[in-house]
């Protein structure tokens, strides 16, 4: 059914440098949550944090009751078998084929027979579209196929979190429409919480439930799609929208904090909100949360007949 992921007042620097901080955000049980960003701005430190490989250095990460940010390594060994996790270059083992490389977990995690681990590589091949390519070297098959296997090899285990790191790195617009579909079907089969990474804003518009963008050193906002595909803060509208007008400017660096204090700044027009991408056919309906759960899990009063889940959103 997937988990909660409460993080509170998350900071992390390296030597000098702050990546961010004061990062304070619940991922919804089950839900997908994107987490946008320009290049750089830690994005990828915030997913390992979530898998306890970086140690933050304020804050908690709670699952289940446990704090990875502060649990010992035992705890930490147990808590990490929650997790899936497809990394941004997919970290396939190039001499091994893809059945080899989507068993390797099974092999080195589980005590499980060859004939059970068959079952299991199959279902998963399966489920992410690539049955009759288990005999391929990683090198043999497009950037899209490699991800969809690292997928595969990430839900073996069969992780209650996926983490899921710029999936749409290096692939065309087709591609990567085909892998936000996967995403959105497999969130309806297996129900665990997804956390996905991109700079995408076209995927960010219609796959996840929740949004969060992280910008200047801080989460700048965390919500439901709708809210922050209708939100008027600066950074916000810009990023959604892809707009050359407003904060950010050409290096990330430039002036942000003096600009977005600004009020003057004058964003065009919002484009109106597409429906949420919806299983394909002959996959059940994503199990939903009542509406206001996740201003309950994120502590927020929702401001009366604001972002109602739209017909897209509130099948359940
Ligand atoms: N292990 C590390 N040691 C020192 N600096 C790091 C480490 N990992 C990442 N960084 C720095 O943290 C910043 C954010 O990196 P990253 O999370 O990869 O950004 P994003 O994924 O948003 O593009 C970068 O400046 C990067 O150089
Ligand atoms: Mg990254």
């Amino acid at each position: 059914m997937g988990v909660d992921v409460a993080v509170t007042n998350l900071s992390k620097s390296f030597g000098k440098q702050l990546i961010w901080k004061g990062v304070t955000l619940t991922l919804p049980a089950g839900e997908i949550s994107v987490m946008l960003g320009p290049s750089g701005t830690g994005k990828s430190v915030f997913l390992k944090a979530l898998i306890g490989l970086i140690k933050p250095d304020e804050g908690s990460i709670v699952i289940e009751g446990t704090d990875i940010a502060s649990c010992s390594e035992k705890e930490l060994y147990e808590i990490r078998k929650l997790f899936g996790v497809l990394f941004q270059d997919g970290a396939m083992f190039g001499s091994m084929n893809l059945y080899d490389n989507v068993a390797f977990p099974l092999r080195e995690h589980t005590k499980k027979t060859e004939s059970e681990i068959r079952d299991i590589v199959m279902e998963k091949m399966d489920l992410v579209g690539l049955l009759g390519a288990e005999f391929k070297l990683p090198g043999e098959i497009s950037g899209g196929m490699r991800k969809r296997a690292g997928l595969a090899r990430a839900l073996v285990l069969d992780p209650e979190i996926l983490l899921i790191d710029e999936p749409d790195s290096g692939l065309d617009p087709v591609r990567t429409s085909f892998i936000n579909q996967l995403f959105v079907d497999l969130n309806a089969q297996i129900d665990a919480t997804f956390l996905i990474v991109t700079h995408d804003v076209n995927s960010v518009r219609v796959v996840p439930d929740q949004i969060g963008l992280l910008y200047h050193k801080h989460l700048a906002m965390y919500g439901p799609r709708e809210m922050l595909l209708s939100s008027d803060e600066p950074v916000v509208a810009q990023f959604l929208n892809a707009q050359t007008i407003g904060p950010i400017g050409m290096s990330e660096e430039k002036d942000a904090d003096q600009l977005a204090a600004e009020a003057d700044i004058k964003l065009p027009p919002l484009p109106p909100i597409p429906l949420q991408l919806e299983p394909s056919n002959g996959i059940p309906r994503r199990a939903q949360r009542p509406p206001g759960e996740w201003c309950r899990l994120n502590g927020i009063t929702p401001p009366p007949g604001s972002f109602t889940p739209t017909a897209a959103t509130s099948m359940g």
